[in-house]
């Protein structure tokens, strides 16, 4: 099969709408490949700063983004699923996806704001967007691809099948992140969670090189009401054809 022909589906939103949850439950029932592309410009986020490399600094940031071998410990293959669409509505996922960077495992290390706040500072490089290009496109083998970011549709996937736009308000999802961090044992203000997130939204839709918004061909989904399992099942008549 010719890259071209393997199905890609695309999850793009706002960091707290729910895309990394539901295209990780996606990508486990269609047994598909998985990527998550904010991962790649946090693992860029984390590299840079630890190397001491200027967040202006593009040859040296270009050639982080090439030396890069990033992998998802998501094995869609080994998924005891069918592969029906139809189990979505019931089927339990695991929630965190592992993330390999040179066959380490790093997922902690790209969670925290301040690893995405830089992150969404060196993805407004047109340099750093162009470097990563190339690698988000091999995660499209076969059987099938579910990616989410913010550009998958409108950028790196125009040809997808099915173009799912996510969003939320930013109260809930402000309230979402605060969840999260309970979880983890971290407790964090709703206000400075709620300024962090206005922050990077406005930075990631104002920028000049693909900027966040839905393609043109996006179904829009808003999850502000809607629990996971409710977005899921939305998701699911979307991929089936329904709208
Ligand atoms: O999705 P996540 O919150 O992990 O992404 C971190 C940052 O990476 C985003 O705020 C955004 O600036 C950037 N990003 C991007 N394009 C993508 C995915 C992420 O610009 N496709």
């Amino acid at each position: 099969m010719t890259n071209s022909l393997i199905p890609v589906i695309t999850i793009d939103g706002p960091a707290g709408s729910g895309k990394g949850t539901i295209a990780r439950q996606l990508a486990a029932i269609l047994n598909y490949n998985y990527l998550d592309s904010g991962a790649l410009y946090r693992i860029l986020s984390l590299l840079s700063q630890q190397q001491g490399i200027a967040v202006d600094d593009l040859q040296g940031l270009v050639a982080l983004c090439e030396e890069m071998d990033v992998r998802f410990g998501f094995d869609a293959q080994s998924s005891s699923n069918s592969g029906s669409i139809d189990e979505l509505q019931t089927n339990k996922q695991p929630e965190n996806v592992s993330v390999f960077l040179n066959d380490n495992e790093v997922a902690s290390d790209l969670r925290t704001e301040e690893c995405a706040g830089r992150a969404s500072q060196l993805a407004a490089l047109q340099e750093v967007r162009a470097a990563l290009l190339e690698k988000q496109r091999s995660f499209r083998q076969s059987p099938g691809l579910v990616a989410e970011g913010r550009d998958m549709g409108t950028v790196v996937f125009p040809d997808a099948e099915r173009k799912i736009y996510l969003t939320a308000s930013p109260h809930e999802r402000a309230l979402r992140r605060q969840k999260q961090l309970k979880k983890q044992g971290i407790s964090a203000s709703l206000g400075t969670l709620l300024k962090e997130i206005e922050t990077r939204d406005s930075r990631d839709q104002n920028r000049a090189v693909s900027p966040l918004r839905p393609a043109a061909d996006a179904l829009l989904v808003d999850s502000t009401n809607l629990s996971i399992e409710q977005a899921v099942n939305r998701i699911a008549e979307i991929v089936r054809g329904g709208h």
